[in-house]
């Protein structure tokens, strides 16, 4: 187990931040400004919470570093990979290099949790003995072997926030990214979804999770970076949710 999530791009510094912006913005075309200048960096192995109240620029800010949306100005370096510079035919490179979960699961709803997660192996080409072997420890890692089988209908959220996760973690990337991974479970689900993407964290990928729970945050004390209408107003270690001081 201690190998599975410990491979790495060979091409990659491992000094060097997992994630770069430099005086970013981000202009929607409608004229909404969802990010100005935003300055950060985030190093390999970190536990970062991205907060914010809605409208903050959260997944605006999650948009930039999985390539789905281009800065309006700025710098944005993911694993090593200028993502302005990038070309078309480097992005599926960079989406193996992140992992990322949402809200509201997106689950294939035809397909078994094993299916789920041996879908993301399939979609890129790697060999059926090699998926074979990856699954399990996968579903061994989330805690799901014995849901091997089930629907998505048939699981619990927080069954499902888990495949989700295990789905993330099949080309074991540099960087989880979830964004409000647990806006739609119970209290006692979201604790043990944070349980989890720590254990994640300490076998070595680097976390980012963007989240409005306050109790969560407040009792995790890790690093907080914290939007206010697209500006980041705070980036504080061991922090809460709000500003202490
Ligand atoms: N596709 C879009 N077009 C125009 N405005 C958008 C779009 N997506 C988000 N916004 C706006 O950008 C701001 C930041 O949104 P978002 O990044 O989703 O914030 P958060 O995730 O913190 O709630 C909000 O004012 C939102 O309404
Ligand atoms: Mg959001």
């Amino acid at each position: 187990m201690t190998s599975l999530l410990r491979r790495r791009a060979r091409t990659e510094n491992a000094d060097a931040p997992v994630i770069s912006m430099v005086d970013v913005g981000m202009t929607y075309p409608n004229g909404k400004v969802a990010l100005a200048d935003v300055n950060v960096e985030i190093g390999r192995g970190d536990f970062v919470f991205l907060v914010g109240p809605s409208g903050a620029g959260k997944s605006t800010f999650i948009r930039l570093l999985i390539r789905e949306q281009l800065p309006t100005t700025g710098q944005v370096q993911v694993a090593g990979r200028d993502l302005l510079h990038m070309r078309r035919g480097q992005v599926p490179g960079l989406r193996r290099r992140i992992g990322i979960v949402f809200q509201d699961f997106r689950l294939l709803p035809n397909k078994t949790v094993w299916e789920n997660v041996a879908f993301a192996l399939d979609v890129t080409g790697t060999a059926g003995t090699a998926t074979r072997q990856r699954v399990p420890q996968l579903l061994n890692l989330v805690g799901l072997h014995e849901h091997a089988h089930h629907l998505p209908t048939q699981l619990s959220g927080g069954e499902q926030q888990r495949t989700a996760i295990a789905r993330a973690l099949v080309h074991d990337p540099a960087i989880l990214i979830a964004d409000e991974p647990t806006g739609n479970l119970d209290p006692v689900t979201s604790w043990e979804i944070i349980q989890l993407l720590i254990q994640i964290n300490e076998l070595g990928t680097t976390v980012l999770m963007a989240t409005h729970n306050q109790e969560i945050v407040n009792a995790m004390r890790r690093r907080v970076l914290a939007l206010e209408g697209g500006h980041l107003v705070r980036d504080e270690s061991a922090a809460a949710y709000e500003r202490e001081y």
